[in-house]
């Protein structure tokens, strides 16, 4: 990293701590969530909820869970205690890969499912990152398509049909919005239980 850049990214993590709109984007965010208030309701985790600008939101329509330190680890401990949502958001500075795929075990029988997602960038990234993506999304540039298709493999294994509503592209990252509704097995199979 040149002087110049280390500078520019000390004021940015700065400004983060700070909860600038410019770096959390409340009001795209919520502009976005109306679009599904309907799907708003009962049980809500928020992981990274940070300052909490969408608790507040969230809290209008439901009982909301804010994750706000160490998601990483806590979101195992909810798992273990086997919490179930009707609204999941992972609102990560970085990419949500790590909660995939165990938040489809924390799911109600229909659950909305948003996440970010840094937009990908076409030139410039560094091997790590490029190897990151191979092994999370199967693909060095991962599209809506292909982390699209990778959620709903994930998905199927715990019986959940997924279906993208929306993404939103805001500055440099996306919002993705999914419905996730869980099937009997035997409706994908069409074999009958005796
Ligand atoms: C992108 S911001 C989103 C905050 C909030 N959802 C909003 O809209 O303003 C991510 C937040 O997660 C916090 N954070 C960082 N690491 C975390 C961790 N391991 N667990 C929980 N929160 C963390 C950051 O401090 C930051 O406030």
């Amino acid at each position: 990293m040149t002087g110049h850049s280390a500078e520019k990214h000390k004021k940015a993590r700065l400004l983060q701590k700070q909860n600038a709109d410019k770096y959390h984007h409340p009001r795209e965010k919520k502009k976005q969530l109306r679009k599904f208030k309907h799907f708003l309701t009962g049980e809500i985790l928020e992981v990274f909820a940070g300052k909490g600008n969408l608790t507040k939101y969230y809290t209008k329509y439901g009982r909301v869970t804010p994750m706000t330190i160490d998601s990483f680890n806590t979101i195992y401990k909810l798992r273990g205690h086997k919490k179930k949502y009707n609204v999941i958001d992972i609102d990560s500075y970085g990419y949500p890969d790590k909660f995939f795929p165990v938040i489809f075990e924390m799911m109600t029988k229909e659950c909305l499912l948003i996440f970010t997602f840094p937009v990908v960038g076409v030139n410039c990234l560094n091997g790590i990152t490029e190897q990151h993506f191979i092994n999370f999304w199967r693909s060095a540039r991962p599209t809506i398509g292909d982390v699209t298709g990778i959620l709903t493999d994930m998905a199927l294994r715990e019986w959940y049909l997924l279906q993208l509503l929306d993404v939103q592209k805001i500055k440099r990252i996306w919002r993705f919005v999914y419905i996730c509704n869980r099937k009997k097995a035997t409706e994908f199979c069409g074999v009958k239980n005796r």
